[in-house]
């Protein structure tokens, strides 16, 4: 049996609540895209007053649509437009559509990618498609389009190490893949530690428990969207405060950071007597996750004044069942102070099944209904303003050699190549680029092993660029109708074993390099 998981972590500290210093993301760090819109149309959004422009020059695969009449004239859309238009891929199954977003905020490599998808029978075939979403190489979603009306938000917080990323959605042969807006924040490296160069957060929900409105950008600074939740059936009730609640930063380097605003709310059992209250965390299985974990955080401010000589504020949160491990047993809270309850190591709790997957706050020891602690004063009952619930994914995952992917991709533009060569040219393995083989090698980038454009309809010269695919074995370029002299970089690839130039209008002579490959016998020719 596993040890009990007793966690407490109390991020707090007395004293007078610090003002934190927010810089807010100029324009330039922010990357808001309303897919689908027309080329070089911009706005300004109503609710964050963020500038959202057309994807037309981040893209070149695709076609826009606007959502059909019916659900255009919809008025709650208006504070939400980017819903509206989108740009869909159609095509064979396994072909991607994907969209490079520059990431180069200094200072920060950690992100997060959020991608709103709303399907509006836009195509008029009232079939709402399923389909996947990756980040770079690295399974991130499927996203199960329920209704048509229904916004599906897709959000991960993701360590990003190069200088752009990549959003890729993939068809799987239900449907045809579509997006209506993608949204890039950059964040402050020390936060959310959980995510790391290996491991992303992937957002099942960003409940803010009393709250009555939406709260986004500019009062989150980094734009999460914290989103009231509902009180069932009058089960719990809110508590309010007017003052503001600090959050605690450590070392000048905050592990999270959540607006006052936010933490100004939150909510308590109505029944008094039974002092227990849950909600659910819903995960959602995929064929690659089919048992997600969960990882938590929760944030708890004390907003009632608590007299310490008769009444403590001490309560269980468990996960899937009342007093089950893993739980964290807290209580006596700073008033005002934010106390950060999560895990930072270890593993994330195990999916159990949709009706099981339950946070439980309460006082009362399940075995023995009395309270979880033998202790003379009243114990107040539990309670908590707002809460995110991650499921981890593996962001392990990572891609060609820089050097190849540019090599190929000068050849894709050179040729003016359509096919498939969207997204990684060898990741991930089962999407690779049609006619290229890799070598996959553990942990390291991969490289390209070969080319094979025979019966391309090539025309012009050989591209130099293949001289820069330094680990290719076999590049066969027969039955085109490329011209001019043969490159002499060719020569100088090392593990180039066969050459096939058949078939093609090429003149001038063989370069020296690969005559000498050649007689040494390391090199086939066919010309
Ligand atoms: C979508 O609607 C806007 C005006 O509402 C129009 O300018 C645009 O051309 C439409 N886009 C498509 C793809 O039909
Ligand atoms: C999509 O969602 C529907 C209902 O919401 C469910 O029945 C179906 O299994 C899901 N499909 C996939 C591939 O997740
Ligand atoms: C959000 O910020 C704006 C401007 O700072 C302020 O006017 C508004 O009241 C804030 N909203 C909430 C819910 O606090
Ligand atoms: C409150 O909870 C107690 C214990 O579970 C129960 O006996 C009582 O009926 C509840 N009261 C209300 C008003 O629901
Ligand atoms: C990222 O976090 C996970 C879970 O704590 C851990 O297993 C992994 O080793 C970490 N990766 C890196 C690169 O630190
Ligand atoms: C609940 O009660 C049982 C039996 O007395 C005890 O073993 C357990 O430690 C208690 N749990 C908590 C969280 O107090
Ligand atoms: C609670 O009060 C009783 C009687 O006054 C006393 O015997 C007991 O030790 C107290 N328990 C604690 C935990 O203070
Ligand atoms: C590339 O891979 C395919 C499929 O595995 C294989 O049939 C083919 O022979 C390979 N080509 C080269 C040149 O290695
Ligand atoms: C390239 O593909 C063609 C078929 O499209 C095949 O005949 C040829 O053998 C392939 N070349 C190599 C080097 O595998
Ligand atoms: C080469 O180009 C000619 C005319 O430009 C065309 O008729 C022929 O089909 C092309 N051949 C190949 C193999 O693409
Ligand atoms: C050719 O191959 C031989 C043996 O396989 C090796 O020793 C030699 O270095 C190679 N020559 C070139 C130019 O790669």
């Amino acid at each position: 049996m596993a040890a009990p998981w007793l966690l407490l972590l109390l991020c707090v500290a007395g004293g007078v609540p610090r003002v934190r210093c927010q810089s807010a993301p100029d324009s330039t760090d922010v990357i808001s895209i309303d897919c689908g819109l027309s080329e070089q149309s911009s706005y300004v959004d109503d609710a964050t007053e963020l500038a959202y422009t057309s994807d037309a020059g981040l893209i070149d695969a695709g076609s826009n649509y606007n959502v059909s009449a019916e659900y255009i004239d919809q008025s709650h859309w208006r504070s939400h437009r980017q819903v509206l238009s989108l740009r869909s891929f159609p095509g064979p199954p396994g072909r991607r559509g994907c969209y490079t977003l520059p990431s180069f905020v200094a200072g920060t490599s950690k992100y997060l990618v959020r991608a709103t998808f709303m399907y509006g029978d836009y195509d008029g075939l009232n079939k709402p498609p399923i389909f996947d979403l990756y980040l770079g190489v690295n399974f991130w979603k499927t996203v199960n389009i329920s209704r048509p009306d229904a916004v599906h938000v897709a959000e991960v917080i993701a360590v990003v190490p190069d200088d752009s990323v990549q959003v890729c959605l993939v068809n799987t042969r239900s449907g045809t893949p579509f997006i209506s807006s993608l949204e890039l924040r950059p964040l402050k490296d020390t936060l959310y530690p959980q995510a790391n160069a290996t491991q992303g957060l992937v957002l099942l929900g960003r409940h803010n428990f009393g709250a009555a409105d939406l709260i986004r950008y500019p009062n989150d600074t980094y734009d999460r969207a914290w989103t009231p939740y509902t009180n069932p059936e009058d089960q719990w009730t809110t508590i309010l405060t007017s003052s503001r609640v600090a959050m605690e930063v450590e070392d000048r380097k905050p592990l999270y950071d959540v607006p006052s605003v936010v933490m100004q709310t939150a909510v308590r059992p109505s029944n008094t007597t039974r002092n227990v209250m849950w909600f659910p965390w819903d995960a959602e299985p995929n064929h690659v996750y089919p048992m997600p974990g969960l990882l938590p955080v929760f944030y708890l401010a004390e907003l009632e004044t608590v007299d310490s000589k008769q009444e403590r504020r001490l309560f269980l949160i468990s996960l899937n069942r009342p007093n089950s491990s893993p739980s964290w047993l807290i209580g006596d809270f700073d008033y005002l102070v934010t106390t950060v309850v999560s895990r930072t190591t270890g593993r994330p709790v195990p999916f159990v099944s949709p009706k099981e997957n339950l946070v439980i706050l309460g006082t009362t020891n399940a075995t023995t209904l009395r309270p979880i602690m033998e202790i003379n004063s009243t114990i107040l009952p539990p309670f908590i303003n707002p809460a995110e619930l991650f499921t981890p994914i593996s962001t392990a995952g990572v891609g060609t050699d820089a050097q190849d992917v540019s090599a190929i991709t000068a050849i894709k533009a050179k040729y003016q190549l359509i096919k498939n060569w969207v997204g990684d040219p060898c990741a991930p393995k089962n999407l690779v680029w049609d006619g290229l083989n890799c070598s996959y090698p553990i942990s390291r980038p991969q490289r390209i092993t070969s080319v094979n454009m025979s019966f391309g309809g090539l025309s012009g010269d050989i591209s130099s660029y293949f001289a820069n695919l330094k680990a290719i074995q076999y590049l066969d370029l027969s039955h085109n109708n490329l011209t001019g002299s043969i490159p002499d970089g060719l020569s100088q690839l090392p593990s180039l074993v066969l050459l096939d130039l058949t078939g093609n209008k090429l003149s001038g002579t063989i370069p020296f390099g690969l005559l000498i490959r050649i007689q040494d016998g390391n090199l086939t020719l066919k010309i």
